[in-house]
């Protein structure tokens, strides 16, 4: 595997290998890898035959200063971790390469990055994401990108983007991979020790509590949300959302019906998780 650090760089290695006849998978991260990404980056190879991973831990999608100084950096190991799913070019720039001085545009998805997640951390995560999602595109050109579920705010708002701007790409969302006793992964669990590992689980039981209650008939979104939040609050933990919203355009649907997102959010500890399911009530 390959390291590029420079926009040009990148070009040259796609230039190559589509020249060679290989289509373009790609995999954007910013790193501190766990089985969810290798999960996205083992799709990628089997469906491309030459796949990028950006390893970026981009400014402009973090509303608190305290989170971005914390997140969790390795890149000796999340570079050994994807050559070893067989990544072949593993892009790492500095922030100068990317947004270089006076860079001044944003892209904006209005709407969806307003609500849930936006409506939390800000609508300007979702900007910062957007952006940077659209520059990565730019700069890697890839037939399919690979995202997780556990984002599934972010995935719809990727898509979304790519539509709307006529990205030539397909999006690819894979399912959410767990640890064992059902926590969903994430890059920020390495912060979570003992007590508040335990806890984090009440994330998981506030899901699970509803979507029992959709599956008893219960259709009513706001009695499960305050059912779903009381669970979690036995569990020693304060959902900062617990929400019910369409799939699709994540706006509410009363009764519930459709596909129906799922999603929840809590600090647990020094971090903040988020989780959803989505539950299909079509048939
Ligand atoms: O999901 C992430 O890790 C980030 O939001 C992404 C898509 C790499 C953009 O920085």
């Amino acid at each position: 595997m390959n390291t590029a650090r420079t926009v040009a760089e990148v070009r040259a290695a796609v230039r190559a290998a589509r020249a060679a006849g290989k289509t373009v998978g790609f995999v954007p991260t910013m790193g501190a890898f766990h089985a969810g990404h290798l999960s996205l980056m083992r799709r990628a190879r089997e469906r491309s035959g030459f796949v990028v991973v950006s390893l970026f831990v981009n400014p402009a999608q973090f509303n608190d200063p305290s989170d971005l100084a914390a997140y969790p950096r390795d890149e000796r190991a999340d570079a050994a971790m994807a050559g070893a799913e067989g990544v072949d070019l593993l892009f790492a720039p500095e922030a100068a390469e990317l947004y270089a001085p006076g860079h001044a545009t944003t892209v904006i998805v209005r709407g969806l990055s307003d609500v849930l997640e936006g409506a939390a951390r800000g609508a300007a995560h979702f900007h910062g994401v957007t952006t940077i999602v659209a520059k990565l595109f730019n700069v890697v050109q890839p037939d399919v990108a690979f995202f997780g579920q556990k984002d599934a705010q972010q995935a719809l708002i990727v898509r979304r983007m790519a539509r709307d701007l006529d990205f030539p790409l397909a999006i690819e969302v894979r399912p959410t991979v767990r640890e064992a006793d059902g926590l969903a992964m994430s890059s920020r669990n390495v912060r979570l020790t003992g007590h508040d590992r335990r806890r984090a689980l009440a994330l998981r039981a506030g899901l699970t509590a509803a979507e029992r209650a959709i599956a008893a008939g219960e259709r009513d979104g706001a009695r499960i949300a305050e059912a779903a939040a009381a669970t979690m609050r036995e569990r020693g933990v304060a959902p900062e959302y617990f929400a019910l919203v369409s799939a699709d355009t994540l706006e509410p649907v009363d009764p519930l019906a459709g596909r129906i997102l799922v999603a929840v959010a809590a600090p647990v500890g020094p971090v903040r998780l988020i989780d959803n399911v989505i539950v299909d009530l079509t048939a």
